[in-house]
């Protein structure tokens, strides 16, 4: 095998209209139920390791990581060096969008740093191998490794071999869906994914019914995306984020990521769609919500939430593949 030492990718992070919530196995990252997402672009993290030196070393955003953020970089770079001569490595992650506020940014992390492991270990692309490498580090990385409209089969096998993401629809199938997310805060999240979703699969009294429902919805969302038929994929997507939260409500203590900004904004989306906007919300463990809209929609999207000046407001579109780049970080 050549090994090449050094390589560099990028990976969008992405948006689930129905989401992962909760872990059947903590270690290898196995979900109860299937998840379906859309990529999300132009927002996306660059990574690149290179193999050789003493010790793993990880700079995330210009810092140095360290605890459980190092660790987790650390347990995809063991998955990859099992049975292979591989030495430590040098890990360097720049992203261009708020960590930790909600979004995924783990997720286009981790699926950049497992493609770009891969390539520095002199592995040929596959999306498979690179879905299941990076749902070691964060699930819902799995799901970014692909463009476009991915699923995450929750799979049956107890050693995690069926349990990753492939793509349904390539980013070209719906060129003019838009994702304009509302930053209603970037501050980082009090409970993390993880911890919230331990806590809700121990405490929820709902838990056992959103895995039923979440795995019922992933058909129903991709005959939606393939007919690309928005009310009916924007009510889904809304009815999957409410159920997630309230699963999360209703665990004990109660787990809330909404803001009451985010509560505003959800109420007042429903007044407005009964005034004629085409739009429909999801929210993910945090208080930001993304809204769904066509192109020639997302102006009115983007001017009614600046009526209620939330600071920061993006619009998205679907994004492509995690790719290989040919200029490294360091
Ligand atoms: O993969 P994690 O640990 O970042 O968890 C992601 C969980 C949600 O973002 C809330 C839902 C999802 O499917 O992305």
């Amino acid at each position: 095998m050549t090994v090449s030492l050094k390589a560099t990718a990028m990976a969008h992070p992405n948006l689930a209209l129905v989401k992962y919530w909760g872990k059947r196995d903590e270690d290898l990252m196995l979900p109860h139920q299937s998840s379906l997402s859309l990529t999300l672009a132009p927002w996306q993290v660059t990574t690149t390791v290179e193999f050789g030196g003493v010790s793993d070393e990880v700079f995330i955003n210009g810092k140095v990581a360290e605890g459980a953020k190092r660790n987790r970089v650390v347990r995809v770079l063991q998955a990859l060096r099992l049975g292979r001569e591989l030495g430590p490595a040098k890990v360097v992650s720049v992203g261009n969008f708020p960590e930790a506020a909600g979004f995924a940014s783990s997720a286009a992390a981790f699926a950049a740093l497992a493609v770009a492991a891969r390539a520095a270990a002199g592995l040929a692309p596959n999306a498979r191998d690179a879905s299941l490498l990076a749902r070691l580090g964060s699930g819902s990385a799995c799901r970014s490794v692909q463009g476009g409209t991915c699923v995450w089969y929750r799979g049956d096998l107890r050693d995690g071999r069926d349990s990753f993401a492939s793509q349904v629809f390539p980013p070209t199938h719906w060129p003019s869906l838009r994702m304009v997310v509302a930053v209603v805060s970037s501050h980082e999240k009090k409970v993390s994914s993880k911890d919230g979703m331990r806590h809700c699969v121990e405490t929820s009294p709902f838990y056992a019914q959103w895995v039923m429902e979440a795995e019922k919805a992933v058909p129903w969302a991709e005959t939606y995306i393939r007919e690309r038929d928005l009310p009916s994929l924007g009510k889904l997507a809304e009815d999957n984020a409410w159920r997630m939260h309230a699963t999360a409500m209703a665990s004990s203590p109660a787990l809330v990521y909404m803001a009451p900004e985010t509560l505003m904004l959800l109420s007042q989306l429903q007044r407005a769609r009964q005034e004629g906007l085409r739009a429909w919300a999801t929210w993910d463990a945090g208080p930001n919500p993304v809204f769904l809209c066509e192109a020639q929609d997302a102006p009115s999207v983007v001017s009614w939430l600046k009526s209620f000046s939330i600071q920061e407001v993006k619009e998205c579109s679907v994004g492509g593949d995690a790719q290989l780049l040919e200029t490294h970080l360091f």
